[in-house]
């Protein structure tokens, strides 16, 4: 995937230009207890290079221009794990939260936290609520964090708001459902990814996955690197999004959009 350039004289490898960014992409971290299981290391370990690895993936995304990431770390399933793992997966957001907020801070990456603060200790509740709040006005990268997330639970949830709100039946549209989600106001993901092989989407952004390319890879999360991320995102410009529509249609619309870009130029 790399390009060797020169730069003073040394050579460096370079990822050339992507043709078509996702402006949303989401993952499913998922192979850590396998990652960690090929080493005949404890599940722990894996999460901890899950986590490293993450943060190698935030910096990529920024690197590459994505607006927003949306990263599945813990499920509303995830509770019936061993309660040791629950604890550790916690502890992790709290020292991810601890040790990494300023430098994400400083990189333009605001934090959003989607899913329920209910159920989580009342300490880490408030970091999360508290990394929302001091990165808000970030813009380079919207970082929502799915902690204690599920698909449906999000949309029985916008059920519920809808019934109370007193919104009459033949006045919900798909649109008075996408303003109850935790997502209204973001675009829906382009891209989700997901690691180790598995090919399901387990509950996650259910709702705004529905026109969504897949991408699935074998490779365990923590091994997921940036140049992995940046080979998903190649693949995803060399799909063709129909949205329903014929070939034909989707043919007109990329010549359509081509002539404007090359007018505009
Ligand atoms: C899936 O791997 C991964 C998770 C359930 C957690 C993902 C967490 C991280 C990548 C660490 C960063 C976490 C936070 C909270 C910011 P798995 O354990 O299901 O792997 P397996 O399917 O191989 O057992």
């Amino acid at each position: 995937m790399t390009i060797i350039t020169r730069q003073n004289g040394r050579e460096v490898r370079v990822l050339p230009p992507l043709a078509r960014t996702p402006e949303h992409v989401a993952i499913i971290m998922d192979g850590n207890g396998r990652w960690a299981r090929a080493r005949a290391l404890p599940r722990s370990a894996g999460h901890r290079q899950g986590t490293d690895n993450l943060r190698r993936i935030i910096r990529a995304a920024v690197e590459f221009g994505l607006r927003i990431m949306t990263i599945y770390a813990f499920s509303t399933e995830n509770w019936s794990r061993p309660r040791r793992e629950v604890l550790l997966l916690m502890r992790i957001l709290e020292m991810v939260i601890d040790r990494e907020l300023q430098e994400l801070h400083d990189e333009g990456v605001q934090i959003r936290h989607i899913g329920e603060l209910e159920g989580i200790s009342a300490r880490l509740a408030q970091k999360v609520m508290e990394a929302c709040e001091y990165t808000r006005h970030n813009q380079r990268l919207i970082l929502n964090v799915a902690f204690n997330y599920g698909g449906r639970d999000e949309i029985v949830r916008a059920v519920q708001n809808i019934v109370r709100a007193g919104i009459a039946a033949d006045d919900i549209t798909e649109s008075t459902i996408n303003s109850y989600m935790y997502t209204s106001d973001l675009p829906d993901p382009d891209l989700i990814i997901r690691t180790s092989g598995e090919s399901r989407l387990s509950n996650f952004l259910i709702w705004q996955g529905a026109y969504s390319e897949i991408y699935t890879t074998e490779t365990y999360w923590p091994d997921f690197g940036r140049e992995a991320l940046y080979e998903a995102l190649v693949e995803y410009g060399s799909r063709r999004r129909r949205f329903g529509k014929t070939d034909d249609q989707i043919k007109a619309e990329y010549a359509q959009r081509d002539h404007l870009r090359e007018r505009a130029i």
